[in-house]
């Protein structure tokens, strides 16, 4: 399947060490998104935001992770029909992950542009549908990934480290 991916300057060597070999996980979180369901899309994300800060996590980086993970659940609920939300918290990064039933994304470089977006009457009354969703999910993580194609379900996860990489 088509894929994006992006991985910010500085972060190479962790990210590909991370993917090499897995870390223990410390905490995983999983959510359930239901399509169109405006009061449940929002949860999963304010409520990892709430662990992390239980955890200690600087609040700038909680920042990055909290509008991500606000985006991506809201892409879920708002294009697909419903998905899954999956958190895992290591030693100094998080990953999060979502999964959808789709319907998919037929052109990714098309959906990552600014300003494109395909969101019906219904989500734009709610004030979503800039398309800047993807392109805010990508400037606030470290790595991110985007899997789809049409009439297919759409995986996009992305990673934050907690710290700076030196
Ligand atoms: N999970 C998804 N399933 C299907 N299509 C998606 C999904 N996520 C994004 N898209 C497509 O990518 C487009 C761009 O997404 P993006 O989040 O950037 O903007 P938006 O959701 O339309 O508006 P905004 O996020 O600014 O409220 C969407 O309009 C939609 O066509
Ligand atoms: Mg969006």
């Amino acid at each position: 399947m088509p894929e994006y991916r992006f991985v910010a300057e500085g972060f190479e060597d962790a990210v590909r060490k991370f993917e090499e070999q897995k870390p223990e996980a410390e905490v995983k979180t999983q959510f359930v998104i239901p399509e169109k369901d405006f009061n449940t899309a929002g949860k999963g994300s304010s409520e990892l935001k709430n662990l992390l800060k239980r955890l200690g996590v600087d609040s700038v980086v909680l920042r990055r992770i909290a509008v991500a993970s606000y985006e991506a659940e809201i892409n879920v609920a708002a294009h697909s029909k419903g998905g899954i939300m999956y958190s895992t918290v290591y030693d100094d990064l998080i990953h999060v992950r979502f999964e959808d039933e789709g319907p998919g994304i037929a052109n990714i470089e098309q959906a990552m542009t600014p300003g494109y977006s395909t969101a019906d009457d219904l989500v734009r009354e709610l004030g979503f549908g800039a398309g800047l969703g993807l392109p805010n999910i990508k400037k606030n993580s470290d790595a991110m990934r985007l899997v789809s194609a049409a009439g297919s379900c759409t995986k996009l996860e992305f990673l934050i480290y907690f710290a700076k990489i030196s």
